[in-house]
């Protein structure tokens, strides 16, 4: 079942001083099947965040359409809207940012229960030792104030205050980026878990491939404002099709020697195009190998075949995918 259907959404912010307008969401379609734990990945600043916030409502899209749980959330009057996003949260970056510094850990839960309407304090300890089970946590933490915590314990409270409005889809932006490689791994089973046992779909966003390929089902692939690939993980990273999954991908060290024996070391060149002055047709050409004169002319339109999605030139409509 799709839980989340977002269709060719777009987000711009304005330039205060020039009045010059950045795309930060260009056309952007994206779907999230229920229990499914997908990957959007790319590099800082090709609006992943902006994305991720537009789908819990922290960004108002230009244009486009948000269908989640059947329900199409932007056509709705403000205060439908928050009801509609309850089951959606996002799980911020910085989790010191996150959490007020001075309140306890088990204040900080208690106050999320409360919110949500409920005013008996047993019922409310009882919910709080489940999600603490659910994420892995210890009930000591609770007289804790957050930085008492370490990193990977501070996420795990941001999930778990998340999981208190019982979401049916998680947004985690850069949830395991700041953390060490064993507290990654602490947190990424936490995700699994989650999935396994509640069911929640979860957005994991992050720069590099290597960390959500794992874990994700799918992943999108973004490059200044766009969706350039999309498809299952294991497909995508052992062929990826668009010219910057493929620099992507050789960014990560091999294991599988097979899949290292056919990927080309494509190196990314250059940095990101100015978001205010995108180049023509398609915004990768400035820094793509396989770019020619075709690809200024016009954007590439997405080619949809065998649940793989990629926008490049290369792949017209008689050439095979896979
Ligand atoms: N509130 C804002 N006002 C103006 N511009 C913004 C705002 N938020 C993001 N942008 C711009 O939108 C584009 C996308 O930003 P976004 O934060 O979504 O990228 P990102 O992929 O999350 O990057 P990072 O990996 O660094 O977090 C960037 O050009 C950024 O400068
Ligand atoms: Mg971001």
């Amino acid at each position: 079942m799709t839980l989340l259907k977002v269709s060719d959404l777009v987000v711009e912010f304005q330039d205060a001083a020039t009045g010059r307008i950045n795309r930060a969401c260009n056309q952007v379609s994206l779907d999230i099947e229920a229990g499914e734990i997908v990957g959007l990945v790319g590099e800082s600043g090709c609006g992943k965040s902006t994305l991720g916030r537009a789908i819990v409502g922290l960004e108002h899209p230009k244009s486009g359409s948000i269908v989640f749980d059947g329900v199409d959330i932007l056509s709705l009057p403000a205060a439908a809207r928050r009801q509609a996003r309850r089951r959606v949260q996002y799980i911020f970056q910085d989790s010191l940012a996150a959490l007020e510094p001075r309140q306890t850990i088990g204040s900080a839960l208690h106050e999320a229960l409360i919110i949500r309407g409920e005013r008996n304090p047993r019922a409310r300890a009882a919910r709080i030792g489940e999600i603490l089970a659910a994420t892995n946590l210890n009930s000591g933490i609770l007289t804790r104030r957050p930085r008492e915590l370490s990193g990977g314990q501070r996420q795990r409270v941001c999930i778990a205050r998340a999981l208190l409005a019982e979401p049916k889809l998680l947004i985690c932006d850069e949830p395991v980026s700041s953390l060490d490689t064993s507290l990654r791994a602490q947190v990424m089973n936490v995700f699994l878990n989650l999935r396994d046992e509640l069911g929640v779909a979860i957005v994991l966003i992050a720069h590099d491939l290597a960390l959500v390929r794992q874990a994700s089902a799918r992943v999108n692939v973004m490059y200044l404002g766009r969706i350039v690939e999309s498809g299952p993980s294991g497909a995508l990273y052992a062929q990826p099709l668009h010219p910057y999954s493929r620099a992507l991908t050789a960014a990560i060290l091999g294991i599988d020697p097979e899949v290292e024996r056919h990927r080309e070391q494509t190196v990314l060149k250059g940095d990101l195009p100015s978001p205010f002055a995108p180049p023509s047709g398609c915004s990768f050409r400035t820094r793509c190998p396989d770019a020619s004169d075709r690809c200024a002319a016009a954007e590439p339109a997405a080619l949809v075949r065998e649940g793989r999605s990629v926008r490049c030139k290369l792949y017209d409509e008689t050439a095979a995918v896979n």
